[in-house]
């Protein structure tokens, strides 16, 4: 095990109840959770819907505090929202009156050092901004609306909308389950290459096992009721990964493997919840 210090993220003996009532009745939905991850690693969430995959994202944030247990991030004990965290979700969200490249704007006027800064800073920042929209394929639309965009050119503006503040940590709940296969696959290349270039930490929530097993460098799978991470399997393919690396067995053999334990949880099996090997 590393020192302590030298994690990234660091969850020691995490619980959360959503609300005192449930604290009271001991429902917890996510319990025991002693998560540790190194600087610069891509850890994947894979698990039963309603486990409490989300829920560790807002743990992680810092959107919620924890019940009992502690975490810390880059070092510091997490007390609040996190300015060093960028998020992507399933839903691309973009503002629709709002252009393609001023939509990736929005958390520079939002997030503080840059709120302040920002009109002195426009120029830059938006030169920014148009270097990552360029850099993920989106040259050419960066002026225009997000209904003038297909679903996958959405969900890249909103990987860019969450990279822009240069973030030491990258949340991603989901962002490729609406894709079609292909879009799907070229947003993984994407999303490694940016990984690889600027080593920020990345927290992928995915019901894709394929997808998880490509990216990350571990793979947690988490049980339902409790909510706790059950599984830890580090990926040991080599980097850069190709896609054609998804056709080898040795990778499908760990997608397999990742199978057969959420199947063996979707049986019951892991009610058990014992806690996973560090
Ligand atoms: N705001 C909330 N208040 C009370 N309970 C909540 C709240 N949000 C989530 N929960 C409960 O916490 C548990 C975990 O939910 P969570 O959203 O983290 O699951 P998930 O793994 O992200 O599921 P999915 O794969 O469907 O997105 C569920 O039982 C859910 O009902
Ligand atoms: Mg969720």
């Amino acid at each position: 095990m590393q020192a302590a210090e030298s994690y990234f993220v660091d969850f020691r003996d995490v619980w959360l109840a959503y609300n005192d009532e449930l604290r009271a009745q001991n429902h917890f939905a996510v319990e025991a959770i002693d998560l540790h991850v190194g600087h610069g690693e891509f850890i994947a969430i894979v698990g039963p819907s309603g486990c409490g995959k989300s829920t560790f994202m807002k743990l992680a944030t810092g959107l919620k505090m924890p019940s009992m247990g502690k975490i810390l991030i880059d070092g510091q004990p997490v007390t609040g929202p996190l300015k060093i965290s960028g998020m992507a979700f399933q839903a691309p969200s973009l503002l629709p009156w709002r252009t393609t490249v001023d939509n990736v704007l929005l958390p520079l006027e939002i997030v503080e050092p840059h709120r302040s800064q920002f009109k002195q800073k426009r120029k830059e920042y938006e030169t920014r901004a148009r270097a990552l929209l360029q850099k993920v394929g989106l040259a050419g639309y960066e002026d225009k609306h997000p209904w003038q965009l297909s679903g996958g050119m959405q969900q890249r503006a909103s990987i860019c909308r969450a990279l822009i503040h240069e973030p030491k940590m990258l949340l991603l709940d989901e962002p490729f389950g609406a894709l079609d296969a292909f879009t799907r696959e070229e947003l993984w290349c994407i999303l490694r290459d940016l990984q690889a270039e600027q080593k920020f930490n990345v927290i992928l929530v995915t019901h894709d096992l394929r997808e998880s097993v490509f990216l990350a460098d571990t793979v947690y799978v988490m049980s339902k009721s409790p909510g706790r991470f059950v599984v830890k399997r580090d990926i040991a393919l080599p980097r850069p990964r190709d896609l054609e690396i998804t056709y080898t067995r040795e990778f499908t053999d760990i997608v397999h493997e990742l199978r057969g334990h959420i199947g063996a949880l979707r049986q019951g099996a892991g009610k058990a919840g014992a806690p996973i090997p560090q």
